[in-house]
């Protein structure tokens, strides 16, 4: 794993930014795996800066999201496909037939997995996947206990998940308890890339055991040891176990 350091939040979001600047000025049509959650809303922040500005051209580009709630329809405020649409693909210009999320309303949620797993692998997979993590290490909504040979499928969402992600939607009680989720193995088998965003001391036990950990799927953000081209780019808090003189500063 390539690790790097940065001071803040803002920083984090302007190297990922940039990362995915060189994938489509290299590659136009590139397939961008996309995360939702707070992490990424800064980096989608400097990618719609640097479409306005730079005149970075988004209209090849396919994308494919990690999750989606089930239970709740795509025109929920909390629904990751209208999270995606206000916080970056209303901002550029995206053809929105190239945008892939998994649906959390359809009746058949287990033909909308497959369908989903079958997408991305005809697509070719994933240029670059971001990931964010999870305070207990999940990666998508890859809860600890998931392991290595997972695709896209339903998941339950675990405790503490719906605790943090109560902030959104003001109670836990109104937290979607399924959604469903790329795999481990859909991501470690379909991402030529894979970069993972965190900030914030409450990642950094996380972090820790993601980078210095054993492989095990009691953290599933461990797994990534197993990818050849993984970068994680950390704010100082995110960082603030590991031993920083082993690692790349920017
Ligand atoms: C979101 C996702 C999750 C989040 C993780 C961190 O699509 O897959 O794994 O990346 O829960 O969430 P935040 O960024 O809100 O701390």
């Amino acid at each position: 794993m390539e690790i790097i350091i940065v001071d803040n939040y803002q920083k984090m979001s302007e190297i990922g930014a940039l990362m995915i600047k060189e994938q489509i000025k290299k590659k136009a049509d590139s397939i961008l795996g996309l995360a939702t959650g707070g992490t990424p809303i800064g980096m989608y922040k400097e990618l719609i800066r640097m479409h306005i500005q730079d005149f970075l051209d988004f209209s090849n580009v396919i994308t494919f999201n990690l999750d989606e709630y089930v239970g709740i329809s795509r025109q929920h405020p909390q629904s990751y496909y209208n999270f995606m649409f206000e916080n970056l693909f209303n901002h550029i210009n995206i053809d929105p037939k190239k945008v892939y999320i998994p649906n959390g309303s359809e009746a058949n949620l287990q033909l909308e997995c497959k369908n989903y797993e079958q997408r991305i692998t005809e697509a070719g997979g994933m240029d670059i996947q971001i990931l964010g993590i999870g305070t207990n290490g999940h990666i998508g909504f890859n809860e600890p206990g998931s392991n290595f040979h997972d695709k896209t499928r339903v998941v339950q969402l675990s405790e503490s998940t719906l605790k943090a992600n109560s902030r959104f939607f003001g109670d836990i009680s109104l937290v979607p308890t399924l959604a469903i989720s790329m795999g481990i193995n859909t991501i470690l088998s379909n991402s030529k890339k894979i970069i993972l965003l965190a900030h914030g001391s409450e990642k950094a036990e996380a972090v820790y055991g993601m980078i210095k950990g054993d492989v095990c799927s009691n953290n599933p953000a461990s797994l990534l040891q197993l990818h050849p081209n993984v970068t994680v780019i950390l704010d100082v808090q995110a960082a603030r176990k590991l031993d920083n003189n082993k690692v790349l500063k920017k």
